[in-house]
């Protein structure tokens, strides 16, 4: 995975790049697998749903601009390890959720069955449910690292909470559903995307920032770089979704076509979205200007944003 990654980034230490991603992702993993349950542990269905739906696949950059926005304003990923993947745990749920049939419908997920296609809608939206609760046991866990503050957890807590919510993602999902079928309107184009996927992309740089001390101005800073890259994110998505190669993404494309969903291709076209993602990239990288190598790998993964393929 790294390998198609690397060939999409257009800066110049594409070698570093590739082993920082490499070795975030391996980071990642095996700290998801070291905090979910057993697969063993009873009752046995649930947990065994929750990791098939978390564990080895898809990119973690939720998980990786948390450790990445840590790293930026000085501090040290391995003790931001539990927010990370507290993050990715309500990502792997809202997808899981995504894909049902009242929702999208798909049967297709990271190369495999959907949730529910695999233990029936019953234990799909269980597992949903599990990990978003999961997730916040998880990040109050942050406060047993030494040297994170309390206050700071606690500040993640409502950050997370807030990003998830009805004024954040699950405001874009219910608005991205109302929409299917609607006529053109960009401010509600919009508002579907900063909010269904911006909003948990802010959340993450937020996480990883506001765990590691950051000042107040770097914060700002994080958070429009994250609102240019999640808004970004989610047009290559839908770009992807027309005109993607769906084994390279492990999901069925065209799905947007046939549910009619508001979509930035669907409104500007295919080439008008491209260059916006373009310019919304760019513009992200800007925002780092003041900051220094350490945030190398925040500019990193805005090109590769811009330019992946899956
Ligand atoms: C897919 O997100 C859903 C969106 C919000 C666009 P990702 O493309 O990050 O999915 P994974 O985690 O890599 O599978
Ligand atoms: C997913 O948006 C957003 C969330 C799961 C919150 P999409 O429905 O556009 O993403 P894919 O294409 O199914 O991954
Ligand atoms: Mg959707
Ligand atoms: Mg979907």
């Amino acid at each position: 995975m790294a390998e198609t990654m690397i060939k999409a980034v257009k800066g110049k230490t594409i070698m570093e790049f590739e082993a920082y991603l490499s070795e975030k992702q391996r980071l990642i993993e095996s700290a998801l697998e070291r905090y979910l349950p057993g697969e063993g542990e009873y009752p046995p269905l649930i947990h065994e749903a929750m990791r098939y739906s978390v564990l080895g696949g898809g990119k973690r950059l939720r998980a990786i601009l948390v450790l990445a926005a840590a790293e930026a304003v000085g501090g040290e990923s391995k003790m931001v390890l539990p927010a990370a993947c507290a993050i990715e745990l309500i990502h792997a749920y809202s997808l899981i959720h995504d894909d049902l049939p009242a929702l999208d419908n798909d049967a297709y997920r990271r190369g495999k069955p959907s949730s529910h296609k695999k233990f029936g809608e019953a234990i799909a939206i269980l597992a949903g449910d599990a990990l978003l609760t999961m997730a916040f046991r998880l990040v109050a866990k942050n406060a047993n690292q030494p040297g994170i503050r309390p206050e700071s957890v606690l500040q993640v807590i409502k950050e997370i909470g807030a990003a998830a919510g009805t004024f954040g993602m699950i405001g874009g999902q219910v608005v991205d559903l109302e929409c299917a079928g609607r006529d053109i309107d960009p401010p509600t184009l919009q508002y579907i995307h900063t909010h269904k996927t911006g909003r948990l992309i802010c959340a993450s740089l937020r996480s990883g920032a506001i765990l590691s001390g950051s000042s107040k101005e770097e914060l700002i800073t994080l958070t429009k770089y994250g609102e240019h890259v999640g808004l970004a994110f989610q047009i290559v998505d839908d770009i992807l979704n027309l005109d993607g190669n769906e084994e390279k993404m492990g999901k069925t494309k065209g799905s947007d076509l046939a549910a009619k969903k508001l979509t930035y291709p669907a409104v500007y076209g295919l080439s008008e979205s491209r260059e916006r993602a373009g310019e919304l990239i760019e513009e992200a990288v800007s925002f780092l200007k003041g900051f220094d190598a350490r945030a190398e790998p925040l500019r990193e993964i805005a090109w590769f944003i811009g330019k992946r393929d899956y």
